[in-house]
């Protein structure tokens, strides 16, 4: 792999994307792993991110100098950038000529590795204190800007390289072009690294790791859990049985996609479990938010434990056991725990989510080393429907947390006719890869009064709530075209009775949360 290592920038996880781009694969490890263990890994290339700190001060994260004398080429940007250039004997100051944001860089070179074939200025995004003031001994100097005389350093007989700016960013135009440039004809990478091969290399995986046991999944119908039962559907077959459970919280057409489309296009061996008539009565008269998550949660693991106990009882394919679970893990979620460091796609022994001690499984967590976009290619590269490709992220506890109020039958049917109204529209409008998602919420408990046909109503609101987000830890309203809003609103009010308004949610997250519950 190509190492992103991390000093502590939230810029780690996009470079290793942007070097997925250019197809070759990438890694986030620590900047604190020691230079043995990370060379153990046999990278084909290092890359030393930017960081918050200045290589002055104390507890500065540090640069092992084993790391540039392994004859592995290395690209350091901004704080990486910084501890190369003093790590080989450079200099590295405080000139008191910061730089922040879009700033010109003048390239002197515009034949050399790293800036082949761009023009002579560029706009690179810079966020730097600290300087470099001289090159270190045999680098050519080959960018400068206004506050940062030696902007970019290039050595082809080590092949080290490094720039001052952030070639990860959009903002930085030529950046993708400086990045596949290192990796392609500074570290002489091919790009290889595509979905099709990325299914072959994990489905052997996965091969391996199950060997002839048996292997459960508990599949929600979302994207993540969909693409993972597919390709250990691909791997081992029939040995694979996924369980979904209809708890009727879902949307619209959401089940049979699964039950049919899914099934037909990936052979999976399904088992449907419906529980509507359960989680419906468990949830009568419960109208507080953390109460029905808590009572969704718990109705879904006794659900899935029950199946989980038949199958394995089953007996149907005896010697065989159930030992692996599949889970839908992705790779932010492993950098982000400090796992960034693992291969293997298995973790240690597990007693899932409440799982009672006499099911004890494995995990298998074969997208734990894939960003969302790469899910999606590799989910296309399976033959998994688009319409579950493409789905946005929809909670676990589904419809549930999306009626204020008591949850119950009557208002579903309600919300789900509102919702797949709404739904329909924004695709039609060409606004679902604009859109992160967009509940849609019922105020089952408020009532205004209305005018619909020649009589007086006295109805529920429907809010929507669009909202663009990049990992939805951060959100902000979109601005949905007016024309749009008005057919979704004149719809709503005219197809669905009980509804007489439809209220639009202008409100960025924090301080909302995304969902209303
Ligand atoms: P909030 O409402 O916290 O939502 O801004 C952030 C993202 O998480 C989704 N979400 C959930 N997903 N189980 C899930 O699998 C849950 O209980 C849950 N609650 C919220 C929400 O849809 C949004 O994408």
């Amino acid at each position: 792999p190509v190492l992103v290592v991390d000093f502590g920038a939230q810029y780690a996880q996009l470079i290793a994307r942007r070097v997925r781009e250019a197809n070759v694969f990438s890694e986030v490890v620590p900047s604190t792993m020691a230079a043995d263990e990370m060379l153990a890994k046999e990278p084909a290339a290092i890359i030393l991110s930017g960081g918050p700190s200045s290589v002055y001060e104390d507890g500065a994260p540090k640069l092992d100098p084993a790391l540039l004398e392994a004859g592995v080429p290395v690209f350091g940007m901004c704080y990486g950038f910084q501890a190369m250039v003093q790590a080989l004997g450079g200099t590295v100051e405080r000139t008191g000529l910061s730089e922040y944001g879009s700033t010109p860089a003048q390239v002197s070179d515009t034949e050399s590795t790293l800036f082949n074939g761009q023009p002579a200025e560029q706009s690179v995004w810079m966020s730097h204190g600290d300087s470099a003031t001289s090159a270190p001994e045999g680098m050519r100097v080959t960018a400068a800007t206004s506050g940062a005389p030696v902007a970019a350093i290039e050595d082809d007989e080590r092949r080290l390289y490094g720039v001052q700016w952030h070639p990860e960013v959009m903002h930085s135009t030529f950046g993708q072009r400086v990045l596949e440039n290192f990796l392609l004809r500074g570290a002489g990478l091919s790009g290889e690294w595509t979905a099709a091969n990325v299914v072959e290399s994990l489905v052997a995986d996965v091969k391996e790791t199950i060997g002839d046991k048996r292997v459960l999944c508990a599949l929600s119908g979302g994207v993540d859990s969909s693409v993972a039962a597919a390709l250990v559907q691909r791997a081992v077959g029939d040995q694979l049985t996924c369980v979904f459970v209809d708890h009727g919280l879902l949307r619209s057409g959401e089940a049979e996609q699964v039950e049919k489309e899914f099934v037909e296009a990936t052979g999976v061996d399904l088992v449907v479990v419906d529980a509507r008539e359960q989680f419906l009565s468990a949830l009568a008269g419960v109208s507080d938010p953390e109460e029905k998550r808590k009572i969704i949660g718990r109705e879904f693991i006794r659900v899935f434990e029950q199946a989980a106990r038949d199958i394995v009882g089953s007996g149907e394919r005896e010697g065989h056991p159930v030992e692996f679970l599949v889970q839908g893990t992705l790779y932010p979620d492993v950098v982000e725990s400090g796992g960034g460091t693992g291969t293997a796609n298995i973790k240690s022994h597990h007693n899932v989510g409440g799982l009672p001690d006499d099911l004890q499984f494995k995990l298998v967590e074969p997208l734990r080393l894939l960003f969302k976009d790469e899910v999606r290619q590799v989910g296309l590269e399976l033959g998994v429907p688009e319409v579950i490709v493409w789905r946005q992220p929809f909670p676990g506890p589904g419809l549930g947390i999306r009626i204020v109020g008591e949850v119950t039958a009557d208002r579903l049917d309600i919300l789900r006719a509102a919702d797949e109204i709404a739904r329909h529209e924004l695709s039609a409008a060409g606004l679902d890869r604009d859109i992160w998602q967009c509940p849609v919420v019922l105020l089952a408990d408020v009532r205004s009064v209305g005018v619909q046909g020649d009589g007086r109503t006295y109805g529920h609101p429907v809010v929507l709530r669009p909202v663009s987000s990049e990992d939805a830890m951060t959100a902000d309203w979109t601005r949905v075209p007016y024309e749009v809003l008005a057919k979704i609103s004149t719809r709503i009010t005219n197809e669905v009775r009980e509804v007489n308004r439809v209220v639009l949610d202008v409100t960025s997250k924090p301080p909302g949360t995304i969902e209303w519950e």
